[in-house]
């Protein structure tokens, strides 16, 4: 298994909508293998093909019910509710944020055997369904942010670019 560089925000592949899986073969599971020990690294719960610079539609989870998870293709086609949950994401290193998203989802798509998979989520697992699909779509939880949080977590964004030249630096 090799890791990639994930890739943060300021890049554009995470603003790009990603493309359907056309055929789930050997190379789509080793890029989801690659995915999941990049996530892993991070330690992270859920990573999306674009934040390794792939412009494709499937994204690897891990709940602590165990176990590496691909969905390819994914649609979600019901959603419900509402819940806040204090959110996070590996190409916002460092930042979280309450956002209200649906609490609940049913999303479809294909495992990595090319067997169809359907799953009714709440909470947690939907959370992480509906960030993982914004990302496929090229959508970051920067733009779920109200006013206010917007503001804040700008100012931390360029505070860290202009933070990462030291002084002396050419
Ligand atoms: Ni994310």
């Amino acid at each position: 298994m090799a890791s990639y560089r994930i890739r943060t925000f300021g890049d554009p592949v995470l603003k790009r909508r990603a493309e359907e899986v056309t055929e789930i073969n050997g190379r789509v599971a080793r890029l989801a293998e690659d995915m999941y020990a990049t996530m892993k690294e991070a330690r992270g719960l859920g990573l999306a093909a674009p934040q390794v610079g792939v412009g494709r539609r499937l994204f690897v989870y891990e709940l602590d019910d165990g176990g590496p998870r691909t969905i390819v293709n994914p649609v979600i086609d019901e959603a419900q509710g509402e819940w806040e949950f204090e959110e996070g994401c590996l190409s916002v290193p460092g930042l979280y944020f309450r956002i209200t998203r649906p609490k609940q989802v049913h999303i479809k798509g294909y495992d990595l055997d090319g067997r169809e998979v359907s799953i009714e989520a709440d909470e947690l697992e939907a959370r992480l369904f509906q960030h993982e699909l914004d990302h496929l779509d090229g959508r970051l939880l920067l733009e779920l942010l109200d006013d206010d949080q917007r503001k804040a977590a700008m100012r931390e964004l360029r505070r860290r670019a202009e933070g990462t030249a030291g002084p002396g630096a050419l």
